[in-house]
Protein backbone atom coordinates (compact mmCIF):
# COMPACT_ATOMS: atom_id res chain seq x y z
CA UNK A 1 0.00 0.00 0.00
CA UNK A 2 1.58 3.39 -1.11
CA UNK A 3 1.40 5.83 2.02
CA UNK A 4 -0.04 9.17 1.08
CA UNK A 5 2.44 11.32 2.25
CA UNK A 6 6.04 13.94 0.27
CA UNK A 7 7.95 12.06 -1.19
CA UNK A 8 11.74 12.63 -2.04
CA UNK A 9 12.74 12.79 -5.66
CA UNK A 10 13.60 8.92 -6.67
CA UNK A 11 16.90 7.90 -5.92
CA UNK A 12 17.18 9.94 -3.13
CA UNK A 13 16.43 7.65 -0.34
CA UNK A 14 19.23 5.12 -2.24
CA UNK A 15 21.80 7.66 -0.95
CA UNK A 16 24.17 6.27 1.37
CA UNK A 17 24.61 9.08 3.65
CA UNK A 18 28.11 10.71 3.88
CA UNK A 19 30.10 9.35 7.15
CA UNK A 20 32.86 11.75 8.40
CA UNK A 21 35.73 10.73 9.99
CA UNK A 22 36.07 9.81 13.63
CA UNK A 23 37.09 13.21 15.92
CA UNK A 24 37.53 10.97 19.74
CA UNK A 25 38.85 8.24 21.33
CA UNK A 26 36.44 7.00 24.34
CA UNK A 27 38.65 7.19 27.60
CA UNK A 28 41.44 8.67 26.05
CA UNK A 29 43.64 11.84 27.36
CA UNK A 30 45.04 12.84 24.37
CA UNK A 31 43.76 12.43 21.27
CA UNK A 32 45.34 13.00 17.65
CA UNK A 33 42.96 13.36 14.94
CA UNK A 34 44.21 12.35 11.58
CA UNK A 35 41.19 11.16 10.16
CA UNK A 36 40.10 14.74 7.61
CA UNK A 37 42.95 15.83 6.26
CA UNK A 38 42.63 19.45 8.61
CA UNK A 39 46.00 20.42 8.13
CA UNK A 40 48.48 19.93 11.70
CA UNK A 41 49.48 23.63 11.38
CA UNK A 42 45.81 25.80 12.09
CA UNK A 43 45.14 28.38 10.06
CA UNK A 44 47.23 31.70 9.73
CA UNK A 45 47.51 33.84 12.63
CA UNK A 46 45.94 36.53 10.66
CA UNK A 47 42.85 34.45 9.30
CA UNK A 48 42.16 34.44 13.10
CA UNK A 49 42.56 37.73 13.50
CA UNK A 50 40.05 38.81 10.92
CA UNK A 51 37.94 36.04 12.11
CA UNK A 52 37.33 37.67 15.33
CA UNK A 53 37.13 41.58 13.76
CA UNK A 54 34.32 39.93 11.79
CA UNK A 55 32.72 37.95 14.39
CA UNK A 56 32.06 41.96 15.96
CA UNK A 57 29.38 42.19 13.54
CA UNK A 58 27.50 39.07 13.23
CA UNK A 59 24.05 41.35 13.40
CA UNK A 60 25.38 42.01 9.47
CA UNK A 61 24.48 39.99 6.46
CA UNK A 62 27.61 39.41 4.43
CA UNK A 63 28.11 40.63 1.02
CA UNK A 64 26.18 37.90 -0.72
CA UNK A 65 28.75 38.22 -3.91
CA UNK A 66 31.66 38.18 -2.06
CA UNK A 67 33.49 40.47 -3.73
CA UNK A 68 36.65 40.84 -1.85
CA UNK A 69 36.87 37.57 -1.09
CA UNK A 70 37.41 36.72 -5.11
CA UNK A 71 39.21 40.12 -5.87
CA UNK A 72 42.11 38.43 -2.90
CA UNK A 73 41.77 35.10 -4.88
CA UNK A 74 41.71 36.30 -8.46
CA UNK A 75 44.91 38.84 -7.46
CA UNK A 76 46.63 35.14 -5.96
CA UNK A 77 46.14 33.06 -8.85
CA UNK A 78 46.18 35.78 -11.38
CA UNK A 79 42.09 34.94 -12.40
CA UNK A 80 39.27 36.98 -13.37
CA UNK A 81 36.80 37.40 -10.65
CA UNK A 82 34.01 37.29 -12.61
CA UNK A 83 34.83 33.88 -13.40
CA UNK A 84 35.03 32.43 -9.23
CA UNK A 85 32.09 31.57 -7.07
CA UNK A 86 32.58 31.30 -3.43
CA UNK A 87 30.74 28.58 -1.53
CA UNK A 88 30.05 27.03 2.09
CA UNK A 89 33.11 24.47 1.27
CA UNK A 90 33.86 23.32 -2.40
CA UNK A 91 30.89 20.85 -1.34
CA UNK A 92 28.36 23.64 -1.69
CA UNK A 93 29.88 24.34 -4.87
CA UNK A 94 29.46 20.34 -6.21
CA UNK A 95 26.58 20.23 -4.96
CA UNK A 96 25.60 23.51 -6.93
CA UNK A 97 27.16 22.38 -10.08
CA UNK A 98 25.04 19.08 -9.95
CA UNK A 99 21.88 20.73 -9.23
CA UNK A 100 22.87 22.84 -12.14
CA UNK A 101 23.56 20.25 -14.85
CA UNK A 102 22.10 17.45 -14.00
CA UNK A 103 17.96 15.81 -14.20
CA UNK A 104 16.54 12.89 -13.71
CA UNK A 105 17.64 10.07 -15.97
CA UNK A 106 21.10 11.51 -17.07
CA UNK A 107 24.47 10.07 -15.67
CA UNK A 108 27.15 11.51 -14.22
CA UNK A 109 30.80 9.75 -13.76
CA UNK A 110 33.38 9.38 -10.91
CA UNK A 111 35.73 6.93 -10.06
CA UNK A 112 35.58 3.73 -8.03
CA UNK A 113 37.58 5.02 -4.79
CA UNK A 114 36.86 8.79 -5.78
CA UNK A 115 35.52 11.74 -3.32
CA UNK A 116 32.18 10.38 -1.57
CA UNK A 117 30.22 13.34 -2.32
CA UNK A 118 30.40 12.93 -5.76
CA UNK A 119 27.47 10.03 -5.58
CA UNK A 120 25.69 11.57 -3.25
CA UNK A 121 25.49 14.89 -4.97
CA UNK A 122 24.62 13.28 -8.37
CA UNK A 123 21.71 10.92 -6.68
CA UNK A 124 20.50 13.84 -5.12
CA UNK A 125 19.38 15.03 -8.46
CA UNK A 126 17.99 11.85 -9.51
CA UNK A 127 20.90 11.19 -11.59
CA UNK A 128 22.36 8.14 -11.73
CA UNK A 129 26.00 8.03 -10.45
CA UNK A 130 28.42 5.65 -12.78
CA UNK A 131 31.82 4.27 -11.21
CA UNK A 132 34.94 4.20 -13.60
CA UNK A 133 37.39 1.75 -12.51
CA UNK A 134 40.43 3.04 -11.45
CA UNK A 135 44.05 1.38 -11.98
CA UNK A 136 46.64 1.10 -8.88
CA UNK A 137 44.33 2.92 -7.13
CA UNK A 138 44.73 6.34 -9.64
CA UNK A 139 41.34 7.54 -11.91
CA UNK A 140 41.98 6.12 -15.54
CA UNK A 141 41.20 7.86 -18.74
CA UNK A 142 40.28 5.22 -20.71
CA UNK A 143 38.26 3.92 -18.09
CA UNK A 144 35.95 7.08 -17.64
CA UNK A 145 35.99 7.84 -21.25
CA UNK A 146 34.30 4.34 -21.61
CA UNK A 147 31.81 4.88 -19.62
CA UNK A 148 30.34 7.85 -21.34
CA UNK A 149 27.25 7.77 -22.70
CA UNK A 150 24.58 9.63 -24.36
CA UNK A 151 23.43 10.32 -21.34
CA UNK A 152 26.40 11.39 -19.46
CA UNK A 153 26.21 15.10 -18.49
CA UNK A 154 29.07 15.14 -15.88
CA UNK A 155 32.40 13.89 -14.55
CA UNK A 156 33.75 14.36 -11.16
CA UNK A 157 37.72 13.93 -11.00
CA UNK A 158 39.24 14.79 -7.43
CA UNK A 159 43.00 15.43 -8.30
CA UNK A 160 44.82 14.21 -6.01
CA UNK A 161 42.03 11.82 -5.23
CA UNK A 162 40.84 11.46 -1.35
CA UNK A 163 41.00 8.83 0.09
CA UNK A 164 44.08 6.93 -2.47
CA UNK A 165 46.21 10.67 -2.90
CA UNK A 166 46.70 9.98 -6.60
CA UNK A 167 46.92 12.40 -9.28
CA UNK A 168 46.31 12.43 -12.96
CA UNK A 169 48.88 14.22 -14.81
CA UNK A 170 47.96 17.16 -16.76
CA UNK A 171 48.39 15.66 -20.25
CA UNK A 172 46.06 12.97 -18.80
CA UNK A 173 43.64 15.26 -17.93
CA UNK A 174 43.60 17.13 -21.35
CA UNK A 175 43.68 13.64 -22.93
CA UNK A 176 40.05 13.26 -20.70
CA UNK A 177 38.90 16.31 -21.55
CA UNK A 178 39.49 16.28 -25.55
CA UNK A 179 37.47 12.88 -25.48
CA UNK A 180 34.12 14.30 -23.46
CA UNK A 181 31.95 15.59 -25.85
CA UNK A 182 31.47 19.30 -25.49
CA UNK A 183 27.91 18.81 -23.76
CA UNK A 184 29.48 17.09 -20.71
CA UNK A 185 30.89 18.91 -17.72
CA UNK A 186 34.26 18.18 -16.35
CA UNK A 187 34.77 19.03 -12.55
CA UNK A 188 38.32 19.46 -11.47
CA UNK A 189 38.22 19.28 -7.87
CA UNK A 190 41.55 20.34 -7.07
CA UNK A 191 41.16 20.54 -2.45
CA UNK A 192 44.77 19.41 -2.29
CA UNK A 193 45.77 20.84 -4.96
CA UNK A 194 48.25 23.51 -2.62
CA UNK A 195 50.36 20.26 -1.13
CA UNK A 196 51.18 18.64 -5.00
CA UNK A 197 54.87 18.95 -5.92
CA UNK A 198 55.20 17.38 -9.03
CA UNK A 199 56.41 18.99 -12.36
CA UNK A 200 53.32 17.09 -14.74
CA UNK A 201 50.59 18.27 -12.61
CA UNK A 202 48.27 21.17 -12.91
CA UNK A 203 45.58 22.34 -11.19
CA UNK A 204 42.72 22.61 -13.42
CA UNK A 205 43.33 26.60 -14.07
CA UNK A 206 44.88 26.58 -17.57
CA UNK A 207 41.88 24.18 -18.84
CA UNK A 208 39.56 26.40 -17.29
CA UNK A 209 40.76 29.34 -19.25
CA UNK A 210 40.92 27.38 -22.57
CA UNK A 211 38.00 25.08 -22.74
CA UNK A 212 34.13 25.64 -22.15
CA UNK A 213 33.28 22.92 -20.33
CA UNK A 214 35.85 22.56 -17.68
CA UNK A 215 35.31 24.12 -13.63
CA UNK A 216 37.91 23.53 -11.20
CA UNK A 217 37.04 23.49 -7.45
CA UNK A 218 39.34 24.61 -4.42
CA UNK A 219 39.26 24.89 -0.82
CA UNK A 220 40.13 26.75 2.08
CA UNK A 221 39.54 23.57 4.17
CA UNK A 222 43.36 22.35 3.79
CA UNK A 223 46.03 24.03 3.58
CA UNK A 224 44.58 27.11 5.01
CA UNK A 225 43.40 25.31 7.97
CA UNK A 226 39.63 26.79 7.94
CA UNK A 227 37.42 23.84 7.31
CA UNK A 228 35.08 24.70 10.31
CA UNK A 229 34.18 27.89 8.78
CA UNK A 230 33.21 25.85 5.30
CA UNK A 231 34.69 28.20 2.59
CA UNK A 232 35.72 27.04 -0.84
CA UNK A 233 35.52 28.41 -4.60
CA UNK A 234 35.17 27.90 -7.95
CA UNK A 235 37.10 28.93 -11.28
CA UNK A 236 34.69 28.24 -14.30
CA UNK A 237 33.65 29.71 -17.94
CA UNK A 238 31.12 32.67 -17.59
CA UNK A 239 27.78 30.45 -18.51
CA UNK A 240 28.52 28.09 -15.94
CA UNK A 241 29.34 30.81 -13.58
CA UNK A 242 26.35 32.48 -14.66
CA UNK A 243 23.95 28.88 -14.04
CA UNK A 244 25.52 28.00 -10.68
CA UNK A 245 25.04 32.32 -9.30
CA UNK A 246 21.34 31.80 -10.36
CA UNK A 247 20.62 28.86 -7.59
CA UNK A 248 23.31 29.48 -5.10
CA UNK A 249 22.24 30.98 -1.96
CA UNK A 250 22.52 34.58 -1.61
CA UNK A 251 24.79 34.74 0.92
CA UNK A 252 26.13 31.41 0.92
CA UNK A 253 29.19 32.17 2.66
CA UNK A 254 29.48 33.92 5.75
CA UNK A 255 31.16 37.11 6.97
CA UNK A 256 33.79 35.92 9.21
CA UNK A 257 35.06 32.93 6.23
CA UNK A 258 34.71 36.04 3.90
CA UNK A 259 37.06 37.93 6.09
CA UNK A 260 39.37 35.00 7.17
CA UNK A 261 39.48 33.79 3.63
CA UNK A 262 41.37 37.20 2.95
CA UNK A 263 43.40 36.69 5.26
CA UNK A 264 44.51 33.29 4.85
CA UNK A 265 45.20 33.43 0.78
CA UNK A 266 47.05 36.77 1.47
CA UNK A 267 49.64 35.36 3.99
CA UNK A 268 51.52 33.44 1.74
CA UNK A 269 54.17 32.50 3.98
CA UNK A 270 51.94 30.26 5.96
CA UNK A 271 50.59 28.52 3.26
CA UNK A 272 54.79 27.63 2.61
CA UNK A 273 55.17 26.68 6.15
CA UNK A 274 52.35 24.20 5.67
CA UNK A 275 53.44 23.06 2.38
CA UNK A 276 57.27 22.41 3.71
CA UNK A 277 56.23 21.00 6.77
CA UNK A 278 53.67 18.51 4.65
CA UNK A 279 56.72 17.37 2.25
CA UNK A 280 58.79 16.34 5.05
CA UNK A 281 56.06 14.53 6.98
CA UNK A 282 54.34 12.85 3.62
CA UNK A 283 57.70 11.59 2.39
CA UNK A 284 58.85 10.61 5.85
CA UNK A 285 55.88 8.27 6.76
CA UNK A 286 55.45 6.86 3.18
CA UNK A 287 59.00 5.73 4.18
CA UNK A 288 58.69 4.16 7.59
CA UNK A 289 55.06 3.31 7.42
CA UNK A 290 56.33 1.23 4.04
CA UNK A 291 59.70 -0.48 5.90
CA UNK A 292 57.50 -2.08 8.54
CA UNK A 293 55.88 -3.72 5.62
CA UNK A 294 52.38 -2.29 4.71
CA UNK A 295 52.29 -0.75 1.41
CA UNK A 296 51.28 2.63 1.30
CA UNK A 297 50.10 4.21 -2.14
CA UNK A 298 52.52 7.16 -3.61
CA UNK A 299 50.37 10.24 -2.05
CA UNK A 300 50.56 13.86 -3.85
CA UNK A 301 48.36 14.92 -1.17
CA UNK A 302 48.84 15.55 2.45
CA UNK A 303 47.53 11.84 3.41
CA UNK A 304 48.88 8.19 3.11
CA UNK A 305 46.62 5.68 2.20
CA UNK A 306 48.04 2.65 4.54
CA UNK A 307 47.33 -1.32 3.13
CA UNK A 308 46.93 -3.90 5.62
CA UNK A 309 46.83 -7.47 5.17
CA UNK A 310 43.60 -9.84 5.74
CA UNK A 311 45.02 -11.83 8.37
CA UNK A 312 42.86 -11.85 11.55
CA UNK A 313 44.69 -10.07 14.09
CA UNK A 314 46.70 -7.89 11.37
CA UNK A 315 43.58 -6.24 9.27
CA UNK A 316 42.74 -2.37 9.15
CA UNK A 317 40.25 -2.55 11.83
CA UNK A 318 42.05 -4.26 14.34
CA UNK A 319 44.65 -1.70 13.26
CA UNK A 320 42.26 0.94 13.86
CA UNK A 321 41.25 -0.19 16.81
CA UNK A 322 44.48 -0.93 18.08
CA UNK A 323 45.53 2.89 17.41
CA UNK A 324 42.48 4.18 18.32
CA UNK A 325 42.91 3.23 22.27
CA UNK A 326 46.27 5.14 22.05
CA UNK A 327 44.44 7.91 20.67
CA UNK A 328 45.62 7.95 17.03
CA UNK A 329 42.46 8.65 15.03
CA UNK A 330 42.19 6.95 11.33
CA UNK A 331 40.16 6.72 8.43
CA UNK A 332 38.20 3.68 8.04
CA UNK A 333 37.94 3.64 4.41
CA UNK A 334 35.34 0.58 4.06
CA UNK A 335 33.24 2.57 2.59
CA UNK A 336 35.37 4.07 -0.16
CA UNK A 337 35.60 0.30 -1.67
CA UNK A 338 38.81 -0.01 0.67
CA UNK A 339 37.97 -2.78 3.33
CA UNK A 340 41.55 -3.03 3.63
CA UNK A 341 43.06 0.31 4.26
CA UNK A 342 43.63 3.11 6.55
CA UNK A 343 43.91 6.65 5.47
CA UNK A 344 46.21 8.37 7.55
CA UNK A 345 46.57 12.63 7.41
CA UNK A 346 50.01 14.21 7.76
CA UNK A 347 49.79 15.23 11.38
CA UNK A 348 52.42 17.23 13.83
CA UNK A 349 55.57 15.68 14.25
CA UNK A 350 54.48 14.17 17.62
CA UNK A 351 51.50 12.75 16.03
CA UNK A 352 53.76 11.16 13.33
CA UNK A 353 55.79 9.78 15.17
CA UNK A 354 53.56 7.84 17.47
CA UNK A 355 51.35 6.71 14.86
CA UNK A 356 54.83 4.90 13.58
CA UNK A 357 56.02 3.40 16.98
CA UNK A 358 52.41 2.32 17.66
CA UNK A 359 52.32 0.26 14.12
CA UNK A 360 55.44 -1.07 15.20
CA UNK A 361 54.12 -1.97 18.32
CA UNK A 362 51.03 -3.17 16.45
CA UNK A 363 53.50 -5.94 14.64
CA UNK A 364 54.97 -7.03 17.90
CA UNK A 365 58.07 -5.30 16.95
CA UNK A 366 60.33 -4.19 19.84
CA UNK A 367 59.63 -0.25 20.57
C1 LIG B 1 38.56 15.63 -2.77
C2 LIG B 1 37.80 16.54 -1.86
N1 LIG B 1 37.01 17.46 -2.38
C3 LIG B 1 36.31 18.30 -1.61
C4 LIG B 1 36.37 18.24 -0.24
C5 LIG B 1 35.46 19.10 0.55
O1 LIG B 1 36.05 20.17 1.07
P1 LIG B 1 35.24 21.34 1.72
O2 LIG B 1 35.60 21.36 3.14
O3 LIG B 1 35.71 22.56 0.97
O4 LIG B 1 33.77 21.15 1.51
C6 LIG B 1 37.19 17.30 0.37
C7 LIG B 1 37.24 17.20 1.84
O5 LIG B 1 37.60 16.23 2.42
C8 LIG B 1 37.91 16.42 -0.46
O6 LIG B 1 38.70 15.47 0.06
Amino acid sequence: MTVNRPQPRPGVLTIAPYVPGKSSAPGVAKVFKLSSNETPLGPSADAIAAYRTAGERLEDYPDGSASALRDAIGATFGLDPDRIVCGAGSDDLLNLLARAFLRDGDEAIYTTHGFLVYPIAIMGTGAKAIAAPEKDFTANVDAILSAVTPKTKMVFLANPNNPTGTYVPFDEVKRLQKGLPGNVLLVLDAAYAEYVQRNDYESGIELVATTDNVVMTRTFSKIYGLASLRLGWMYGPAHVVDAVNRIRGPFNVNGPAIGAGIAAIRDTAHVDRARAHNARWLSWLMDEIGKLGFPVTPSAANFVLIHFPKTQGRTAQDADAFLTRRGLILRQVGVYKLPNALRMSVGTEEANRLVVQALKEFLGKPA
